[in-house]
């Protein structure tokens, strides 16, 4: 499972960044669609009808491949990541932009950011990386820092809540083991995405626990579903704080 230190390594260390983020193309391939399209619709039909109005809050901005679509809708953004670095490109990137607002974070802190004074939380490309514990602080935060009505779109892994409950038995088996767990959890022999061990269903009770409505889950959008985050078996769950 990637850890907090995992992350910090790969994205502030190992992980190129040659096109700011726009080099993950793999998920639109996958469905066939090209990468701008699939990008596009992304961004059309679950960010922009949240970002419309006041503060958004993107958690794991990376190098801003979606600030900047936040930057453009709402009045304030503020940033989280736990790589300085990651948050030093888009200080530099939108150096021109009003309204970035910026907070290195430990593992799921959003501390400066005020009770009740969020309008949309939007997180793409992050939680598929996150472990429970660090999902779960980061869904309690999002509760605190969400105004009343807010909503919240946040990307993460999907693997099948019984193929979880087959993991501790696969990893005692070793090296077969874990291939056996990759194909029953994923459909895939080899390359599991680093994708932790989340299932829709967990992500689910995890956010009802921190006192958030789950409006939506769903692995696919645009015309016809055409593009979707299945390369790795992942979901997109809609979230609202009650009124
Ligand atoms: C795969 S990159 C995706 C970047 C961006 N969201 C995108 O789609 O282009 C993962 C990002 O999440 C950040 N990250 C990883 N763990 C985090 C955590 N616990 N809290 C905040 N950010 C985190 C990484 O530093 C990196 O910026």
């Amino acid at each position: 499972m990637p850890t907090v230190d995992w992350n910090r390594r790969t994205w502030g260390g190992t992980h190129s960044w040659e096109r700011d983020g726009d080099e993950w193309a793999h998920m639109a391939s996958y469905c066939g669609q090209p990468y701008e399209e699939w990008k596009a619709g992304l961004v059309e039909e679950l960010l922009v009808p949240g970002a419309v109005r006041g503060t958004s809050l993107e958690v794991g901005p990376g190098h801003g491949r979606w600030t900047e679509h936040l930057l453009e809708r709402s009045d304030r953004v503020w940033i989280v990541d736990v790589n300085e670095s990651c948050l030093e490109r888009c200080r530099e990137r939108f150096a021109d932009r009003h309204g970035l607002n910026v907070h290195h974070t430990t593992g799921y802190s959003m501390e400066p950011v005020p009770d009740a004074s969020v309008a949309f939380v939007w997180s793409f490309d992050v939680f598929v990386h996150l472990e429970p514990d660090v999902i779960v602080g980061y869904l309690g935060e999002a509760a605190r820092v969400m105004e009343p009505g807010a909503t919240a779109v946040i990307h993460h892994a999907g693997k099948p809540d019984w193929s979880l409950r087959l993991a501790p038995v696969n990893r005692r088996a070793g090296r077969p083991g874990r291939i056996a767990q990759r194909w029953l959890s994923q459909r895939r022999w080899r390359d599991d995405g680093n994708r932790s061990d989340v299932s829709p269903e967990a992500f689910a009770r995890w956010a009802r626990e921190a006192g958030l409505e789950v409006t939506g889950q769903r692995t696919s959008w645009g015309p016809d579903g055409r593009y979707t985050v299945d390369k790795y078996r992942d979901c997109v769950t809609e979230l609202r704080k009650p009124s």
